[in-house]
């Protein structure tokens, strides 16, 4: 199942690579929210090439919602998105992947983010560690809030919800090092389980976004919980990963502006 997420993911980022050197139609899913022809043919192959292999496994795509075999007894979950970084990627901005993960009873046993612009492939098996282009990875070594580079993002419900994000990042951009938006919470997930970043956290998530970064995480020695400290799963919106050694920092940062778990029951 690793290797064909593997293949389906190159495959999947080829078609994202033809489609940004052609030229592609861009269509609006809400008022910031986008869905480019690109989207839809890198899901659609994904989804086909994994049917031909197991045809009874659910699938989940960001694009399609659950396939028709969402019925089906199968325990395998595929948890796909096609584009992770569309925006970006409707701009022109290189940085965007593509992101697949597999759960088996309900739990991730493997995941795979395929950066097509630097062809970076990171690939985790439950129990087996987590790669980057067939290399070990790891998270990072830094003890400190004070010296991390974290990363978070926007959900699209931004416009609306404005004031429940921006508390976060204020505490961030006063404790780390530095706080970043890249625009792919795949990547920004990819770059925690590999050491580039320290910290990530953002609300709004869904299961296509933090199925596959999830697993890379937590097997590159990594800490995954929900906003709250709480034990994370897939269909839960509130997500934070970090290398373990400032996760209780970046919980007390969250904490203090209304995410921990004794103000939220209040
Ligand atoms: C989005 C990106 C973005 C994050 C949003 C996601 P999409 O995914 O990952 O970084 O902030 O919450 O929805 O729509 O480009 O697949
Ligand atoms: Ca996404
Ligand atoms: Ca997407």
């Amino acid at each position: 199942m690793l290797e064909l997420a593997i293949r389906a993911a190159r495959e999947a980022g080829a078609i994202l690579q033809n489609f940004a050197a052609r030229g592609f139609a861009v269509t609006n899913k809400g008022r910031i929210n986008l869905v480019t022809e690109a989207d839809l043919a890198s899901e659609l192959h994904i989804k086909t090439l994994i049917s031909s292999h197991y045809p009874a496994h659910r699938i989940l795509a960001e694009e399609s919602g659950l396939s028709a075999h969402d019925v089906s007894s199968s325990d395998y979950f595929w948890i796909i998105d096609p584009l992770d970084g569309t925006t970006n990627f409707s701009h022109g901005v290189p940085c965007y992947a593509v992101s697949i993960g597999v759960e088996h009873k309900g739990e991730m046993i493997a995941g795979v983010i395929y950066d097509p612009t630097r062809d970076e492939l990171f690939a985790a098996e439950r129990g087996a560690g987590a790669i980057c282009n067939g290399q070990k990875i790891q998270v990072s070594e830094i003890e400190t809030l004070e010296r991390g580079l974290v990363v978070s993002g926007f959900p699209y419900d931004v416009r609306e919800r404005l004031h429940e994000y921006l508390p976060a990042w204020g505490e961030f951009l006063k404790r780390a090092q530095g706080v970043r938006r890249f625009g792919a919470a795949a990547i920004d997930m990819a770059y925690v389980a590999m050491g580039r970043l320290d910290g990530f956290w953002e609300q709004g998530l869904h299961a296509w976004d933090t199925a596959a970064g999830w697993l890379l995480i937590e097997e590159a020695g990594g800490r995954v919980t929900k906003l709250d400290g709480s034990s994370f799963d897939n269909f839960t919106p509130s997500m934070l990963c970090s290398n373990g050694k400032i996760h209780d920092e970046m919980l007390e940062a969250l904490r203090l502006v209304g995410h921990g778990q004794s103000l939220e029951k209040e």
